[in-house]
């Protein structure tokens, strides 16, 4: 193993708060950022110390803030830029850095620099996006943009199409042009110059696109093939992030972990070397996709644990020598891991617990995602009518006018909507589970009046409590944080188990990722002479694993 060098992100735990469903301070129902002062204190005593925030910037919301409008504005229902600065000021007294999340890869359509290239084909902005004419009286090409239809919207004036991969109010950047790059920039240091500690890099895989704009083929029945065939981790790429590191974030020592999906674990090393790698760190979502089919349309693919586990395990291998992971179960795009890899039923609380075991104390630096400390859950949407999210709307009309029935897609989006992990956060018992003396943008989570921050800090063996102690003992061992990850038990779909060594100290990690009770030959031996020193369990296992158990063993280095 190539010794990394310590760091203090690399031993530091974050938290992603999403804005819009945190704390709500002035009663409108959506969240703000008073709302998340008021809460730091909450945040010290979980006892994370980096703060991802999901956008603020001024938006007109058609994707939740992914669509900025001024890069140096803040959105009225967010508050201003005092709160802002309030913000940074109240967290750093806290001993809580700040990473803001950095959308480059498109802007709003209501962005100056969009409205000036849109306004004609003279515009000195015009290349600033990416136009093109129509094809036979068509979309330039057949590319399908993530929320669904095409990724072409056609403008009037100018009689030409823009690309978007997201919505077609996100028109892409052209990352070809030099004055793009450079204005993205200026606006990295500026965000700099205020005290962050750096950003969480959005859909930064897709800012090339392949040059040619080939003709994609689509599936049997379909029209619009996906546009991450032609716009996802295209050859060249590397170039432009290269620069990106360069002239903005290395000179300012700026963390960054990117969002990078289409990354393929070759490339770990572009991405998150040490000293050759462009960002910090890396969010891979292998284990988090493994349940749709891939190339379909809102269809689900058989999975097991053990296809989570060879997920994660893969990368954690590879970052024994390269790069360092952002570890996650959970963000504002995915469900509650509870419910989908846990119980969240009878055994919610010991399945809560044990994910967190599991993922918490890979190699890597964890981030909880807002409710995920408290074991919050999927939430009992009724009716199409209680979605907000934008994907989830676009793919529901799509797909019933195309007559498949409404109860599939949303039963689908049951699993997966991105709306899963954005309902409001559940602070108490009180009216709206104390996130809004308001009306909430989107329901609050029928089961809040036992799932919240209140109870979980009554008891002192609630999931919150578990995760501050995971806190505490990721921070009291070093080898938790550098140790060499060596999976064990691999060829089982019931017990995750993993070693963690460093400096002759050894941790394992051990799961059961069942409801039964699950026999393992080698596992009293295996854990022979460890001290165990965190379980879900009060009783130490006798040759066996009890439902959903995890525990946590150390080996003290030889004196
Ligand atoms: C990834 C973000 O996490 C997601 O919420 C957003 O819709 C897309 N990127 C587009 O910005």
């Amino acid at each position: 193993m190539r010794e990394q060098k310590r760091q203090w992100w690399k031993e530091s735990v974050a938290y992603q708060i999403y804005p819009r469903s945190f704390q709500d301070s002035n009663g409108d129902g959506i969240g703000d950022l008073r709302g998340i002062t008021e809460r730091l204190d909450y945040l010290q005593y979980l006892g994370i110390d980096l703060l991802w925030l999901s956008p603020v910037y001024d938006s007109p919301n058609d994707d939740n803030g992914y669509d900025i409008r001024d890069y140096h504005g803040i959105l009225d229902e967010y508050g201003t830029m005092e709160d802002m600065d309030e913000l940074l000021e109240e967290a750093r007294k806290r001993g809580i850095r700040l990473v803001m999340d950095l959308v480059a890869n498109h802007t709003s359509d209501e962005h100056a620099w969009f409205i000036e290239s849109r306004s004609s084909k003279d515009s000195p902005k015009r290349d600033w996006y990416i136009w093109r004419p129509g094809n036979e009286g068509a979309e330039p090409t057949n590319w399908e943009c993530a929320f669904g239809g095409s990724a072409w919207e056609y403008d009037e004036n100018s009689g030409e199409y823009y690309l978007h991969c997201f919505s077609k109010k996100q028109p892409d950047l052209n990352w070809e042009n030099e004055e793009v790059r450079q204005a993205l920039y200026s606006m990295i240091h500026w965000w700099m110059d205020k005290g962050i500690a750096g950003f969480r890099v959005d859909a930064i895989t897709y800012i090339k696109k392949n040059p040619a704009f080939p003709q994609l083929a689509a599936a049997d029945g379909r029209r619009y093939a996906p546009v991450e065939q032609a716009s996802l981790n295209q050859e060249g790429i590397l170039d432009f992030l290269r620069e990106l590191k360069q002239e903005a974030l290395e000179p300012r020592g700026a963390i960054t972990v990117a969002e990078a999906p289409g990354v393929p674990l070759e490339q770990i090393r572009d991405f998150v070397d040490e000293t050759d790698g462009v960002f910090t760190m890396l969010f891979q979502f292998s284990h988090v996709d493994l349940d749709i089919k891939p190339g379909g349309k809102a269809e689900f693919t058989d999975w097991d644990m053990k296809k989570f586990k060879e997920a994660l395990s893969l990368w954690q291998r590879e970052s024994n020598r390269h790069g360092w992971m952002g570890l996650f179960l959970e963000n504002h795009d995915h469900v509650r891991s509870v419910s989908k890899f846990g119980d969240d039923g009878q055994y919610r609380d010991l399945s809560a617990k044990m994910l967190a075991a599991y993922y918490f104390l890979m190699r890597g630096t964890p981030f909880i995602y807002q409710g995920q400390e408290i074991g919050m859950t999927n939430c009992p949407f009724d009716s199409i009518d209680e979605y907000r999210d934008i994907s989830s709307l676009n793919l529901y009309r799509e797909e019933t006018a195309k007559g498949r029935p409404a109860s599939e897609i949303l039963d689908y989006l049951g699993k997966r909507s991105r709306d899963q992990g954005r309902t409001p956060m559940q602070w108490n018992a009180d009216r709206e589970a104390g996130f809004t003396s308001g009306t909430p943008w989107i329901k609050v989570n029928p089961n809040y009046t036992e799932i919240n921050v209140e109870n979980n800090m009554r008891d002192e063996h609630s999931v919150l409590q578990f995760y501050r102690k995971l806190i505490a003992l990721r921070r009291q061992y070093s080898a938790l944080v550098y140790g060499f990850y060596e999976e064990l038990c691999e060829d089982s779909a019931d017990i995750g188990m993993y070693r963690r060594i460093h400096e002759g100290e050894t941790f394992i990690v051990v799961c059961n990722f069942t409801a039964d009770r699950v026999e393992w030959a080698g596992l009293t031996e295996t854990l022979a002479g460890g001290e165990r020193v965190l379980s879900n369990y009060e009783t130490e296992a006798q040759g066996s694993l009890r439902p959903y158990e995890a525990a946590v063993y150390r080996w003290a280095a030889a004196t």
